[in-house]
């Protein structure tokens, strides 16, 4: 028996007391019978937290009580690179993929990174490794290399530049003015790349990745929401070309939240991970989500459950090779000094 076997945290009068407020907040966005539950993991994990000085960084696709319940940071994949690259705490859990632990790892060297599941991986990041992307320079020299944060740390470390969903036009911009060219490399993602270059007047050659849940969105699911819901349609860059242009809006996680803070909209579908709608929902409560329900199986395998056990079991404990880590860091901090732009 393991020790997260072994532990069962029960719900007391004195915890729903506690937590209150969380609760009520809980109950408006995932099944009221579950909210107990989840409320004795949420206080466990927190007291826990406390003790091992850590600090938990969630993603926008993370399951509501691990979002609000948690997390004392929150975003898109680039806020929570920014953060670990400014983070103080000594232990920094990330509840998402496994890239973003990496990421993580990567920009904050001396703290420990603890993932709760390893098998947390992406579609997007399996779909290439480093000998594809050195088979790529050498089939066209003298090309730059810009590379999603989707990836492992292994094609980061062959790659120029990073760039997430946020900031990639502007990275590819950058990167090409650098190196003096009008062509750049992207990968792994042909949907995000095709996006980008309807973005830039940079040609990209781009290759054949793509996330599995983004890829199955359809051009008429879109036309079928908009006319049977009368909603404003958001999407995520990762989406094929046809649903994109089927969208009001194009951004990644953190610009769908500021669009809809700027446009205020009765009624949204947002097309991406379904989990999105539910983060959001506390945010905006005027406002009316269609909410698609795809999730993404590997954000998925992140629970409460097994966050307490990583914090209690310091477990798994990320770690990039020196040699992979400084190449990957150097593609990290040329996107870092880009900055970011919310038009992508
Ligand atoms: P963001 O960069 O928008 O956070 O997206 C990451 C991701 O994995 C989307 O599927
Ligand atoms: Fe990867 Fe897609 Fe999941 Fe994002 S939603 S982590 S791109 S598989």
């Amino acid at each position: 028996m393991t020790r997260q076997d072994a532990f069962r945290p029960r719900w007391t009068p004195e915890i729903a007391e506690r937590h209150a407020a969380l609760g009520a907040r809980l109950e408006q966005l995932v099944p009221c019978l579950e909210v107990p539950l989840h409320l004795a993991w949420i206080d466990a994990i927190q007291q826990l937290k406390r003790e091992r000085g850590a600090v938990i960084m969630a993603h926008s696709y993370q399951s509501p009580e691990i979002f609000h319940g948690v997390a004392d940071i929150t975003g898109d994949s680039l806020a929570l690179a920014q953060a670990a690259a400014t983070c103080e705490a000594d232990t920094i859990v990330l509840c998402g993929v496994h890239f973003m632990a990496e990421t993580a790892k990567i920009l904050a060297p001396d703290r420990t990174v603890l993932i709760p599941d390893l098998e947390a991986g992406c579609s997007l990041a399996a779909s290439i490794t480093a000998d594809d992307v050195r088979a790529l320079r050498a089939r066209h020299p003298g090309l730059p290399v810009v590379s999603y944060v989707n990836t492992t740390a292994a094609v980061k470390a062959e790659s120029d530049a990073c760039c997430t969903s946020a900031n990639a036009s502007e990275v590819v911009e950058a990167v090409a003015a650098e190196f003096g060219v009008d062509t750049v490399i992207f990968l792994p993602d042909r949907f995000l790349g095709a996006h980008v270059a309807s973005q830039t007047q940079i040609r990209l050659v781009l290759w054949d990745g793509s996330c599995e849940v983004h890829e199955t969105f359809t051009a008429q699911q879109v036309r079928h929401t908009r006319e049977q819901f009368h909603a404003r349609v958001v999407a995520h860059p990762e989406c094929p070309p046809e649903v994109l242009a089927e969208a009001d809006f194009v951004g990644s996680t953190t610009a769908m939240g500021s669009w809809l803070e700027r446009e205020k909209p009765e009624r949204v579908a947002l097309i991406t991970e379904c989990s999105m709608a539910d983060n959001l929902k506390s945010r905006f409560p005027g406002i009316e989500f269609v909410k698609p329900c795809n999730l993404c199986p590997y954000m998925q395998r992140i629970t409460l459950p097994n966050i307490h056990a990583s914090l209690l079991e310091r477990k798994y404990v990320v770690e990039v090779p020196a040699g992979i880590a400084a190449g990957a860091r150097r593609a990290l901090e040329r996107m870092l000094a880009v900055g970011r732009r919310d038009r992508v």
